[in-house]
């Protein structure tokens, strides 16, 4: 149980803590679409509320650096585990600095296994993930390890199997990886040693789909990187150019699969990296949730998602475990940050019953990410989801703010919880599509949506906490590092900015039931990991001992 607070009783109604995902605080009104926005409620908030600043980036969220940008995982993570831990990134990157990373079980189990390969041959290992260095789900300098020692111990080949990004780096930058990805490749492959890209597509297109939205999208990828099916070329840089030349206007992350191969003289091309038996598969990729779909597709003996065709039998491993408590997947390269005593865990202990809703695409960022990457509940929660649509979401920038409204005030009015947590995607899923156009619309939904969800809070007595897992929407353009302006195009027009940003995100406490009696205090260090606290706080209990401090001001 939380000790109760001796200065404050708590407000007598439910504390909500409402995430506008990919809502930040823009450093130049430039490009960001939230400034563009016609946001009548987020003004009168920002107005009359108390509002903070919560750094949502690098080391505040457990980043290797303050040079990288917050994402969801971390950014939920902080938010309901109240501390930072240092996260996949870092984790990885220290695992393979020390050598530990090699001496592990599971890294010595994919050697043996694609060395003792099948039939009598020798297995290839293949590498699957997002090839960029995003730092959010993987980072190319760790694949780029991973080849090195591959060939040090002794394997004769490898293939790779290289997801574009285009969303955690420029929009149009696969190229800017490929490249060099692929002469490094070939400059290590001497004495025997064989690497190259076998095939890849767009991370929207293939493979990382997240949380059961789109299972199609990971049979699509499988049937590219196992069965090798799709549109064949000599090598991965001359599959994006000529995917490029094939659909003008795709950016990255929404080209089309593409499968290496080599022709014979008739024209016939015969793919270079199949996934056969006897083989041993690691998917770089440190973060969970578009992890988990591919993984289940490679371990699972009982599985009905897509038609496998024919299911080779690897050693597989994931470069962490993606799901502590489903053990997904049981071999894994590093082991992923133990967060403990997470808020949802002592609320539920305090007795609070809890809610948390989002529609499918952010659905696992406030249950399972919320929860410290755990896929159960704790007792007493109660989770909804809204089912997501199955659009580019440029064409659909409300998105379902309005439905998770609607389940937001039947919960509140439902009089049974005393702590909801919600999630708007639209500000994040939007900005990552890079239309500023639907990017403001975004913002304008979610600025609807707390038009309904305030007074609901309102007639429950309630606060809100109303703040943001990390910026995207506030930066639609790409900002030239120096100067901070947009950077254009030959043609005049604006780079279009589809990563997330360094900024700062808002903490703005609703309140209209304390009389003015609650405040938030600006701190210098004030973080995501400040949130759990002054929730806490809020209903009149102490923090755990673990958790960062609160920002809540009782005066
Ligand atoms: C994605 O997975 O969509 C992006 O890489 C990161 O976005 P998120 O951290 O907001 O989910
Ligand atoms: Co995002």
């Amino acid at each position: 149980m939380l000790h109760k607070l001796s200065t404050f009783a708590g407000v007598s109604g439910p504390v909500v803590v409402i995430i506008m995902d990919g809502y930040g605080i823009a450093s130049n009104k430039a490009g960001s679409a939230i400034d563009a926005a016609t946001k009548p409620t987020l003004d009168r908030l920002f107005a009359q509320f108390p509002h903070i600043r919560l750094r949502a980036h690098g080391t505040a969220v457990g980043m290797p650096s303050d040079e990288d940008m917050g994402n969801s995982e971390v950014g939920h993570n902080a938010i309901g585990a109240g501390q930072v831990y240092s996260q996949g990134a870092a984790l990885v990157a220290n695992a393979i600095a020390d050598g530990s990373i090699w001496q592990g079980n599971a890294w010595q189990e994919i050697v043996a296994g694609a060395k003792a390969g099948a039939h009598g041959k020798p297995g290839t290992l293949h590498f699957i993930g997002l090839f960029s260095d995003g730092n959010v789900h993987s980072h190319i300098d760790h694949l780029r390890a991973l080849v090195v020692q591959a060939k040090a111990e002794g394997i004769n080949t490898v293939r790779i199997h290289a997801l574009l990004d285009g969303r955690d780096v420029p929009e149009t930058s696969a190229l800017d990886y490929i490249v060099p990805f692929e002469a490094f490749l070939q400059a290590l492959s001497t004495d025997g040693f064989d690497a190259r890209i076998a095939s890849g597509g767009g991370r929207q297109t293939i493979t990382m789909d997240r949380y059961d939205a789109n299972w199609p999208m990971v049979a699509r990828g499988w049937r590219t990187h196992v069965l090798g099916e799709g549109p064949q070329f000599a090598n991965a840089t001359a599959a994006v150019i000529g995917l490029r030349e094939m659909h003008p206007g795709t950016i990255d992350q929404d080209l089309p699969e593409f499968v290496i191969a080599e022709f014979e003289e008739n024209g016939h091309g015969k793919p270079i990296g199949t996934i056969e038996d006897g083989d041993a598969v690691v998917l770089f990729n440190f973060r969970g949730d578009r992890a988990l779909e591919i993984t289940r597709s490679f371990v699972d003996d009982d599985f009905s998602h897509f038609d496998r065709v024919r299911r080779p039998d690897v050693s597989y491993a994931g470069m962490l475990q993606y799901d502590g408590d489903l053990q997904l997947p049981k071999r894994f390269l590093v082991s992923p940050p133990a967060i403990k005593d997470t808020s949802g865990e002592w609320f539920s202990k305090s007795g609070l019953a809890q809610f948390a809703c989002s529609e499918t695409q952010k659905f696992g960022h406030v249950t399972y990410f919320w929860n410290g990457n755990r896929s159960g509940k704790f007792e007493g929660e109660t989770w909804q989801e809204v089912p997501s649509d199955l659009v580019p979401f440029e064409q659909r920038p409300w998105m379902k703010a309005a439905e998770i409204t609607d389940a937001m005030i039947a919960a509140l009015q439902s009089g049974k919880y005393q702590v909801l947590r919600c999630n708007y995607a639209n500000g994040d899923m939007v900005g990552h599509t890079g239309n500023f156009r639907a990017a403001t619309m975004a913002i304008e939904a979610v600025d609807l949506a707390l038009s309904r969800l305030l007074p609901a809070i309102d007639a429950a007595g309630g606060v809100a906490l109303i703040t943001a897992d990390h910026g995207n929407a506030d930066e639609m353009f790409e900002l030239d590092k120096k100067t901070r302006q947009p950077t254009q195009n030959e043609n005049g027009s604006f780079k279009a900015k589809t990563a997330h940003t360094l900024n700062p995100v808002p903490l703005i406490l609703y309140d209209t039931v304390s009389g003015g009696k609650l405040g938030l205090q600006q701190t210098d260090s004030a973080g995501l990991s400040n949130i759990a606290a002054t929730v806490a706080n809020l209903l009149g209990l102490q923090k755990h001992d673990k958790w960062d401090d609160s920002v809540l001001q009782i005066k």
